[in-house]
């Protein structure tokens, strides 16, 4: 299907952590023939209405990174997430490991840092990560080798990585029965998202994907892993011969009736400095709240 450097046959281990609070996913993706692991999309607590935050959650991951005598070389973020904050730079600075978004992040953070105001100290160049990842990029997990598909459309930053048989989507694509993301945020689009499903659905039947979300459709459990074979027969928005057109209008018809995140202020401001969490002019962490500006 192309010319990504894609080896069907290593199988890394997953470990999955589900965070309960927002429906978030991480991942720890192990190499089966060394120590070596990158975390994929970590999660940090927030108590949105006391304004405080905890570690609950990355510190689970951290433990069992520990406990397994793992090598984190990765913190990869799919993308600039609008429903949770990211814990990277706090694993970061208990692990080690390079932090990793796509490059697109510039886009968002020119999008954002208007909307929340930022002076000239918050850079739009994306240097608060250790890596920028462009489409077809490839990167080491111990003897892994993962590459990056740039696949917008929910966000303009958005990547889906492979790492042997294994996609990390993001926000790319729900289970079968959830369907997709929300399309319409500031640099999001309906048809670019459905141009990047087909990049996914396009990847060996037998790939594994695994969600960065799951909101347990119709009360059955939370599950987040399935195969391009399943999505490609059963999902409820692209799946069985639905087409583009088909996605556009009924995507945009849902996003229209669909709130905002319940804490895609934070996400955003913390998400879009790698999780590094902003200061006020006397430096204490603090966030600010655009009105109507969102
Ligand atoms: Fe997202």
């Amino acid at each position: 299907m192309s010319d990504y450097p894609i080896d069907m046959t290593v199988t890394p281990e997953v470990q999955a952590f589900f965070d309960e609070a927002t429906n978030t996913i991480s991942y720890v993706v192990k190499d089966p023939e060394s120590t070596h692991c990158a975390i994929i999309d970590s999660v940090m607590d927030i108590d949105y209405a006391a304004g405080r935050i905890a570690y609950e959650n990355a510190d689970e991951i951290i433990a069992y990174v520990q406990e397994h005598g793992l090598t984190v070389d990765w913190l990869i973020e799919t993308h600039v997430h609008a429903d949770h904050l990211s814990a990277a730079p706090y694993i970061q600075q208990k692990l080690g490991g390079k932090i990793g978004i796509g490059e697109h992040i510039t886009t968002v953070q020119e999008t954002f840092g208007k909307v929340f105001n930022e002076g000239t100290e918050f850079q739009r160049d994306g240097s608060q990560f250790d890596a920028l990842f462009s489409e077809g990029d490839t990167y080491e997990i111990g003897g892994m080798k993962a590459v990056a598909l740039y696949t917008p459309g929910h966000t303009p930053a958005c990547m889906t990585h492979v790492i042997g048989n294994a996609a990390f989507v993001g926000d790319t694509l729900f289970m079968p029965d959830g369907g997709s993301a929300r399309a319409d945020f500031p640099g999001g689009d309906a048809g670019v998202l459905y141009d990047s499903i087909m990049k996914v659905l396009a990847l060996p039947d037998e790939m594994r994907l695994f969600m960065c979300h799951d909101y347990g459709p119709n009360g059955r459990d939370i599950q987040w892993e399935t195969t391009v074979a399943e999505e490609k027969a059963n999902n409820i928005h692209v799946g069985a011969g639905k087409t583009r057109a088909d996605f556009i209008k009924f995507r945009t018809e849902r996003d229209a009736t669909l709130d905002m995140p319940k804490l895609i202020i934070p996400s955003l401001q913390v998400n879009m400095r790698a999780g590094e969490i902003p200061t006020d002019k006397d430096g204490k962490p603090m966030l600010k709240v655009p009105l109507n500006g969102l």
